[in-house]
């Protein structure tokens, strides 16, 4: 697993099947844009399956620094699978929703027009490109929103925001599916188990939300489970009203059909939310009496002209 330290990177270390012999690499231990790195780490471990969850992923920063973007996201992709075919291991790539331009009303699906508005999303798609190109056995999950109960992302962010008492301001005019990592971590190890699994699939959580209702449902679960005793208002805006580093498209649902007919339809968002609040709920109660002061403050530039 490369970029394990990253959010979904740390999901699929900590649900790795007991059946596997699963390695993780961090950057500072594979660094994908060195391809002498990514070809030791492959000749250490000799592979059967590489699941490339590295990525570059500040999408405003990637509009003053593409060439970092690229580096990550198109190169090193490329440096992954060109080490996984020289190795006769399988690929499983993930990328991203913001391929797409958000002009469909209706879920997009493997097949629809890729449209990137952004550099992040121009070099994830240039990654896609590049890794089908080296290896067509190799599977691409696009997925989208991702969160996790982790320090860096943005449900971590909404609860640190929430605890200043001043009304919150979320975009509601973006749609798309708040993500589970653990949820879409499960779902890429059964993919490990199916290797007829190949080119583009997406994966998402069930249902739809903006990043508006995201944060809303975030409050008040948050309220009910005890985890914020007090939150300030959230309140929906238009991305137009905020200066953003990086365009985003308006609507990037993830038709999910094609694995979930495979791997089971998943979870409505909400569920998956709900369930990890209360399981951190549960953990702060536990740790009450002996120092809860609420969620720390977290550094996180993807999500950072989301809200204001
Ligand atoms: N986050 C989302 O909402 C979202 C949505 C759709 C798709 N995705 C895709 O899902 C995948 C996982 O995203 P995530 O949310 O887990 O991102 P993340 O938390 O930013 O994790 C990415 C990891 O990759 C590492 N990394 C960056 N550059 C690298 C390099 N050159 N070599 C090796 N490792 C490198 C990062 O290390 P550093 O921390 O040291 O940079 C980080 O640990 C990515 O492919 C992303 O494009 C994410």
């Amino acid at each position: 697993v490369t970029g394990s330290q990253g959010q979904l990177g740390s999901s699929l270390m900590t649900s790795a099947p007991g059946s596997l012999n699963v390695f993780g690499r961090s950057r500072d231990d594979c660094d994908i844009t060195d391809h002498r790195a990514v070809n030791a780490v492959f000749k250490e471990l000799d592979p059967n399956v590489v699941i490339n969850a590295a990525a570059y992923t500040a999408v405003d920063r990637a509009e003053l620094e593409p060439a970092k973007a690229f580096a990550a996201n198109a190169i090193g992709a490329r440096n992954v699978a060109d080490a996984a075919r020289q190795a006769g291991a399988r690929m499983i790539h993930i990328s991203t929703d913001y391929v797409f331009d958000g002009s469909q009303t209706v879920p997009y699906t493997p097949a629809s027009k890729a449209r990137p508005l952004n550099t992040y999303g121009k070099s994830k798609l240039e990654g896609e490109q590049t890794v089908l190109a080296t290896d067509e056995t190799a599977l691409v999950i696009r997925t989208g929103w991702l969160y996790s109960g982790g320090q860096n992302n943005f449900l971590q962010k909404i609860l640190n925001r929430l605890l200043v008492n001043s009304p919150l301001k979320v975009v509601d005019d973006q749609v798309g599916v708040p993500t589970l990592t653990s949820d879409l971590a499960l779902a890429i190890w059964s993919c490990v188990d199916l290797p007829g699994q190949r080119g583009i699939h997406h994966w998402v959580n069930n249902g739809t939300a903006s990043w508006y209702e995201f944060a809303q449902r975030i409050r008040e679960v948050a309220l009910n489970a005890g985890i914020l005793r007090s939150a300030a208002a959230v309140v929906p805006i238009s991305s137009s009203s905020y200066p953003a580093g990086a365009l985003r498209p308006s609507y990037s649902v993830l038709d999910s059909t094609s694995l979930w007919k495979v791997l089971g339809t998943p979870r409505h968002w909400h569920n998956a939310l709900d369930d990890l609040l209360e399981d951190i709920a549960s953990r702060a109660i536990s740790r009450e009496g002996k120092d809860h002061r609420g969620p720390s403050a977290t550094k996180d530039s993807r999500n950072d002209t989301i809200l204001s």
